[in-house]
Formats: C-alpha cells, sequence, structure tokens
C-alpha cells in the first residue's frame, strides 16, 4: 500500500553540483547545489535555486555569472563540505586544496578536479519562495579529455559521477541501457568474408566456433516517440 504524503520534493535522484561564484570583491567561492537542472537544449539552458542568505547568493544576483562543475566519487567529500560551510566564514577552495582554472567567457574560477565544467550567464532571476531560482544560459563547456574514448565519445560513467537521494550521495554503478535500446533492432553480424560462405553447398554450418554468428531475427517496427 501506499502512503499519501504532504507536497514535498520528492524528485529524486538528482544530480549535485558545485556552483563557483566570485563576488564583486574579487573574492571566489563554491556552493553545492542539488536543486539545479537542464530546462532547454537550443539554446542551452539550466537552472540552479539558492536561498537569499547563503552567502554565495549575493555573488550570484551581483554578477550574474556562475560556474556548474560537475561532481564525482573523488569529489564527493568536497562536495559535501561545500553545502555545510559557509564562504562567509572560510576560503573553501584553499580548504579543500581544490585547483582553480579561469573560465574563458565568464570570471569565475572553474574546478579543475571536475570532469565539466559549464560556463553560465543568468538570465533570469526569478524569487519562488524558499529559493530564488537562477535561470541561465550555458556560454561555454569543458570536458576533461581523459574521458573521450576511441570513437570521440565522452564517456562520463568513466569519471565516476554521483547523484543525491533523500539525503544520501550515491554513484552510477551500473549500465542498464542506452537511448532507444527498448526500440532497437537486434543487431545483426554479417557473415565474416574471409569465413566459408554459408549459403555455398559445402559450406560448414554455424557450429559452437562460430558462437558470435546471430540468426537475423524478425523485424520489429519502430516506436515514434
Ligand atoms: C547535498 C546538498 C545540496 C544542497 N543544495 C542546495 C541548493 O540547491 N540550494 C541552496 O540554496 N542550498 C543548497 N545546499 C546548502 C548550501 O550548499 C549550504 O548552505 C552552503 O553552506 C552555502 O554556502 P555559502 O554560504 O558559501 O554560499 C545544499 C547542501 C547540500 C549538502
Amino acid at each position: 500500500m501506499k502512503q499519501t504524503w504532504k507536497p514535498g520534493n520528492m524528485l529524486y535522484p538528482l544530480p549535485v553540483v558545485l556552483v563557483s561564484t566570485r563576488g564583486l570583491d574579487g573574492k571566489d567561492n563554491l556552493i553545492t547545489v542539488a536543486w539545479a537542472g537542464t530546462v532547454c537544449t537550443n539554446p542551452p539552458m539550466l537552472s540552479i535555486s539558492v536561498k537569499k542568505i547563503r552567502y554565495s547568493y549575493q555573488a550570484l544576483h551581483d554578477t550574474g555569472v556562475f560556474v556548474v562543475n560537475l561532481t564525482t566519487k573523488a569529489l564527493v567529500k568536497a562536495t559535501d563540505y561545500c553545502g555545510v560551510r559557509s564562504g562567509r566564514d572560510e576560503d573553501k577552495w584553499e580548504r579543500l586544496k581544490l585547483t582553480k582554472e579561469e573560465a574563458d567567457l565568464v570570471p569565475v574560477s572553474m574546478v579543475g578536479e571536475s570532469p565539466v565544467n559549464i560556463e553560465c550567464r543568468v538570465v533570469e532571476e526569478k524569487e519562488l519562495g524558499s529559493h530564488v531560482m537562477f535561470l541561465a544560459e550555458v556560454v561555454n563547456v569543458h570536458v576533461d579529455d581523459r574521458y573521450m574514448d576511441e570513437k570521440g565519445r565522452f564517456c562520463l560513467e568513466k569519471a565516476e559521477p554521483i547523484v543525491y537521494s533523500h539525503g544520501v550521495y550515491f554513484n552510477l554503478d551500473q549500465k542498464l541501457g542506452t537511448f532507444g535500446y527498448s526500440v532497437k533492432k537486434p543487431e545483426v553480424k554479417k557473415p565474416d568474408a574471409k569465413k566459408p560462405d554459408a549459403k555455398k553447398p559445402n559450406a560448414k554450418k554455424p557450429d559452437s566456433s562460430m558462437s558470435g554468428y546471430k540468426k537475423p531475427r524478425k523485424k520489429i517496427r519502430k516506436t515514434q516517440f
């Protein structure tokens, strides 16, 4: 049986990110944000929601720029730390010995240890209640080429990204499928040109030594989403 709860935030798991800011006084800071999300593909846009009482809020409000740094298993402690200590009281960059890399298009430091840094420019600041939402355009992206494979695919999973769910940080341990796999036609291996042609009269039948051979299956109709 399901319990009915009063309305609350139940959209989990979430990405948890380190947002870097630089105040008008030139001070760099980091804030952990879980209320973050992609909101548009073209133009690329995302949003972060931050409480007004956060030290970072002023920098976000004053400068209208920030960087979203994706987090990983190696960064989980720093991620938590930046979410429980304030830049008002200490320099979190210095404390955590994180590497500063200057962003290209916005005057903000990026976390060198992060596999992806997203440079953002605020297009709208909207008071929602407990939080103020900064709707921002993505103006530049940096990805660590250590996670590119030989085919040029960016394999973020190799950086061991983390998510946040009901107060707990998790990693993503298991790959379950890829985009559209549920409607994909089964892959049919082409017969190897060097091996005897199965259609020729004296050709050998596939045996266990040809275990890679797959019998073509019935066509599956593609579903439109
Ligand atoms: C996992 C996690 C997620 C958080 N998400 C948010 C968030 O989305 N918005 C927010 O305003 N504060 C969030 N916080 C709290 C701030 O990160 C925290 O108050 C931080 O100390 C503020 O830093 P600052 O005062 O240097 O800006 C989160 C904290 C944690 C640990």
